[in-house]
């Protein structure tokens, strides 16, 4: 049916799949040796390929890239695709090659590369209820707007609230001993709200299973070779934490929130004093609550008090990186999981958040992809 000059070869074939990637680990499926064999006669052209686990959720998504990217060679009439599961030994194999080519930071095998571009920002504050979710899931939003390839970790794992702010919920696809985060709003996200039987359970354990599920996060946790920000959202009082995160993540910032009031800027400041301890740089301050004006026609309500966050950022010489208001909207958004940066772009919270992740990527650039 076609001359010789038009056969389709198996090299092009392969180099067809080399964009499909593993929508689940972000890499091409050649790349992770998920394409076993490759059968072409008279323009049809069959693929096998190896799914990590049988219950892949997205197995559609991948036959139907697979589809789409050979169907798009000259000379190819079909596509079949079969699909099998890989061997304990292949996806031992995998799991092997996505540390090695993603090596550790310095920490107990962590996915996340000296060579990655990804930029660890862990949200911090001295005291609780300043809003250190509520500015990680719009940073998060607005930097994932931005193009950015963004994850949240929660850290809290006592009183996680990131399920419930980004509205994401179910159980993360586990590949052996590896952890894939769930995804929305091209977000990925980790939460001990995933990993218990019923997120309204209490987690009542305490001191050395903190520190290992915590290093769990850090160490079996595939955020993708590609991932360019990683906020980190603390829990309140933030000694044990953020010692366990700078001990595995070396290279991680710490961006302070505070509401404008003197005792809340006291406690950030012993924040700040934990962070020199362990050695992690205050990238910047957030205030959050900074002001209520119910209309743009209206004075500004300076409700918790006025300059606390600006005091706090001279004193520590750093910048300071914004101002939120307070803003029913953020509430809410954050009550239905839906971030207000993504639901109500102009309105002027989103406008500094946006202004913050902005000098968030200034301040801490990725590096330029090859
Ligand atoms: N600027 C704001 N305007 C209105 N509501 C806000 C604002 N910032 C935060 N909130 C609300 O205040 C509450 C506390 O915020 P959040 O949970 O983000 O604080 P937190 O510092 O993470 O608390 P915790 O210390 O308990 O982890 C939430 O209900 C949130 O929606
Ligand atoms: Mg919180």
């Amino acid at each position: 049916m076609f001359g010789r000059g038009s056969s389709i070869t198996r090299e092009q074939v392969l180099e067809a799949l080399k964009d499909v990637q593993d929508p689940e680990l972000h890499r091409s499926i050649v790349e992770l040796d998920m394409v076993k064999d490759i059968v072409i006669g008279d323009g049809r052209v069959k693929v096998d390929a190896l799914l990590t686990i049988s219950g892949c959720p997205l197995r559609e998504t991948i036959v139907e890239s697979i589809k789409a990217k050979v169907a798009a060679l000259p000379g190819v009439s079909a596509v079949d695709v079969n699909l099998g599961v890989m061997s304990q030994e292949q996806r031992q194999a995998l799991i092997g090659k996505l540390r090695g080519g993603e090596s550790a930071f310095k920490g107990p095998g962590s996915f996340l590369g000296p060579d990655s571009p990804t930029r660890v920002i862990a949200v911090a504050s001295g005291k609780g209820g300043v809003g250190k979710s509520t500015v990680t899931v719009n940073l998060a939003a607005a930097l994932a707007r931005m193009g950015h390839k963004v994850g949240v970790l929660d850290a809290d794992v006592y009183g996680f609230s990131i399920p419930k702010m980004l509205g994401v919920h179910g159980r993360p696809t586990l590949i052996d001993q590896m952890i894939i985060p769930l995804e929305r709003d091209g977000i990925r996200v980790i939460s001990m709200g995933f990993l218990l039987p019923d997120e309204d359970q209490a987690v009542i354990w305490r001191g050395p299973l903190l520190h290992k599920t915590l290093t769990t996060f850090i160490g079996e946790v595939h955020w993708g070779a590609d991932l360019e920000y990683l906020l980190i959202d603390l829990p309140p009082g933030t000694g044990d934490v953020s010692l366990t995160i700078a001990q595995t993540l070396p290279q991680s910032y710490m961006l302070l929130v505070t509401t404008p009031q003197d005792a809340a800027s006291q406690v950030a400041r012993r924040a700040a004093k934990m962070a020199e301890k362990v050695n992690m740089e205050v990238v910047g301050v957030i205030e959050n609550m900074s002001f209520f004006q119910p209309t743009a026609a209206d004075a500004p309500v300076y409700i918790f008090g006025r300059g606390g966050g600006a005091k706090l950022a001279r004193e520590l010489a750093v910048p300071l990186l914004g101002e939120i208001p307070l803003d029913q909207t953020i509430r809410e958004g954050g009550d239905a999981g839906r971030p207000i940066v993504l639901t109500h772009p102009d309105a002027p919270a989103s406008v500094a958040f946006r202004a913050v992740a902005e000098q968030l990527r200034n301040t801490v650039p990725v590096p330029a992809r090859a």
